[in-house]
């Protein structure tokens, strides 16, 4: 990575899901409830021991890849006080190769931007949620097939990202692994609460 920004705090404590555009929030944060990480890692797990969560928000991600054994490094483009993000950065603007994974919920409308970035700097393992019409986007589907996964896996379930039901939307994983030989497996996960994780 680049000479990082170092961690200053902006006092951002912005939450997504106002009803009014007025109230949208820019930087799109949605904390991802932990369900929806676990399920990604019950059906696809990198072989990078190390992953970097590039919009890690308050950290509801990172957290989760933490619990699970990962070693995170964990960046946003703000400061959102989470107590393990290593630097504030725009992921668009990193320029340095990245050997390890990578593992997101971006903004929802940079989506594609951040894939195209995580591909341009060569990264080998990534998985990104979305919502889980984004394939059927006629511009997302044409990146789709110029650069087809290795994993499509729908999450069973609606998401609530607030927890006060809006939005509530039903998630998907996409994974690219250079690992993955064959053409694009499309698998279901179910949300995974913590007392189902084997100890
Ligand atoms: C949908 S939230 C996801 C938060 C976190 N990944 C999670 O799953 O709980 C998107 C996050 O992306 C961050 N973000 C937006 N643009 C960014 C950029 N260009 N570089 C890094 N982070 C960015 C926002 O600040 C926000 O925290």
């Amino acid at each position: 990575m680049s000479d990082l920004i170092p961690n200053l705090s902006l006092g951002v404590s912005m939450r997504g899901g106002g009803k009014d555009k007025k109230d949208k929030d820019p930087l799109e944060f949605f904390p991802t409830p932990a369900p929806f990480t676990r399920a990604l890692l019950s059906v696809w797990r990198p072989r990078s021991p190390t992953v970097w969560e590039p919009a890690c928000g308050e950290g509801h991600m990172a957290d989760v890849l933490m619990e699970e054994g990962l070693d995170v490094i964990a960046t946003d483009i703000v400061d959102r006080g989470y107590e393990h993000q290593d630097w504030m950065w725009d992921f668009l603007q990193e320029t340095k190769a990245w050997g390890g994974a990578l593992i997101t919920n971006p903004p929802f409308s940079r989506s594609l931007d951040f894939m195209q970035h995580a591909l341009d700097l060569g990264i080998k393992e990534m998985a990104f949620l979305t919502k889980i019409e984004f394939w059927a986007v006629g511009k997302n589907a044409r990146f789709y097939n110029r650069n087809p996964p290795a994993l499509v896996i729908p999450v069973v379930g609606r998401a609530d990202f607030t927890g006060a039901g809006n939005p509530v939307m039903y998630m998907q994983w996409t994974v690219w692994d250079a690992h993955h030989q064959g053409g694009t497996l499309h698998k279901l996960a179910r949300r995974i609460q913590q007392k189902e994780l084997p100890l």
